[in-house]
């Protein structure tokens, strides 16, 4: 059964039952956060695409592509991961999945097919490694107009709230051993944060950054998503460094308390979108320069030709 397959890759969470019930949660609560599966500024333009093709790489159990499919039924959706382990056995009938790694070079038969590729906190699985090849892949993986949207944690990881403030949003010092382990098990978030700038050296273009501020009305369950989070991080931390385990779950107990006590956190996420430049517009770009070349070479000729 897929719940208890072996994982040999260097996924740092769970795949059981109860961290797919944790995605599927995590799910919605970021769909509301952002208002929907997918930015306007990509909806708007693709809605209409004929033969529209979207990918979410690194899809987990596979919610966020089964919506992306109902909501878009004359699409095809591919759900893609380095492990099945989370995939679903029902989905809409435009909507599959395929193991792939996207640290490797990908299959021919995958490039240049897809309008749109979702990316959502995968940034983690990378930690301490060359980004390059993911990002060449999307590239790839992409038809010229196509973007990728992508979302993850960003810098501090994780902001607390103290709901007994008049201002919901002032900060509130998280436990100290919770402060000092998080950028030890999150360190992607400085890589996500040059993600806008590693797009556009790929050639990347209409790049914008969005905020993702957790709604207020939610933020208890936000907290509570928090906690179960970072708990499957200390669990799998259990296997390698059982010491700092203890101590890393103390701080989540501490947490769990200070929930009690009306304090809150959430991850703080940012979402980076960008277009694949069209081959045809990459082209006119020297043929410009070729005219204003020309036209400087004339201006110069001219006034030469004028002493
Ligand atoms: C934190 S989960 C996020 C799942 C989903 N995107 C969501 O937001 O619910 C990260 C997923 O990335 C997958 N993953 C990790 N490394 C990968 C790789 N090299 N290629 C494809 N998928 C990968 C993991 O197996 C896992 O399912």
């Amino acid at each position: 059964m897929a719940q208890s397959a072996k994982r040999t890759d260097t996924y740092s969470l769970q795949c059981g039952i109860v961290a797919s019930c944790r995605l599927t949660a995590q799910h919605h609560l970021i769909t509301q956060r952002i208002g929907g599966l997918i930015y306007p500024a990509i909806s708007n333009e693709i809605r209409s695409r004929k033969d529209l093709a979207i990918a979410d790489v690194g899809c987990g159990n596979g919610i966020w592509a089964i919506e992306a499919a109902e909501e878009y039924p004359l699409a095809e959706v591919i759900g893609i991961d380095i492990s099945d382990a989370q995939f679903p056995w029902t989905c809409p009938e435009n909507c599959c999945f395929h193991v792939l790694d996207m640290m490797r070079p990908v299959d021919q038969d995958y490039k240049g097919c897809f309008d749109l590729i979702n990316v959502r906190l995968l940034a983690g699985s990378f930690e301490g490694k060359e980004f390059t090849p993911i990002i060449d892949n999307l590239h790839q993986m992409l038809k010229p107009n196509g973007w990728i949207q992508w979302l993850d944690i960003s810098s501090p990881a994780i902001r607390a709230y103290d709901y007994t403030e008049p201002s919901i949003i002032s900060e509130w010092r998280l436990p100290s051993p919770i402060t000092t382990q998080i950028p030890l098990f999150i360190k992607s978030v400085e890589w996500f944060d040059k993600l806008p700038a590693l797009l556009k050296q790929r050639g990347f273009i209409d790049i914008e950054r969005y905020e993702c501020p957790p709604k207020e009305s939610t933020l208890k369950h936000e907290a509570e998503i928090t906690v179960l989070v970072l708990m499957e991080l200390g669990q799998s931390l259990f296997d390698v460094e059982p010491a700092a385990a203890e101590k890393f779950n103390d701080a989540i107990a501490e947490m769990l308390e200070g929930i009690q006590d009306g304090r809150l956190f959430t991850t703080v996420l940012q979402t980076t979108i960008g277009k694949k430049l069209h081959r045809a517009l990459r082209k006119r770009k020297p043929r410009a320069n070729m005219v204003l070349e020309w036209l400087k070479k004339e201006r110069e000729g001219g006034s030469r030709s004028n002493i």
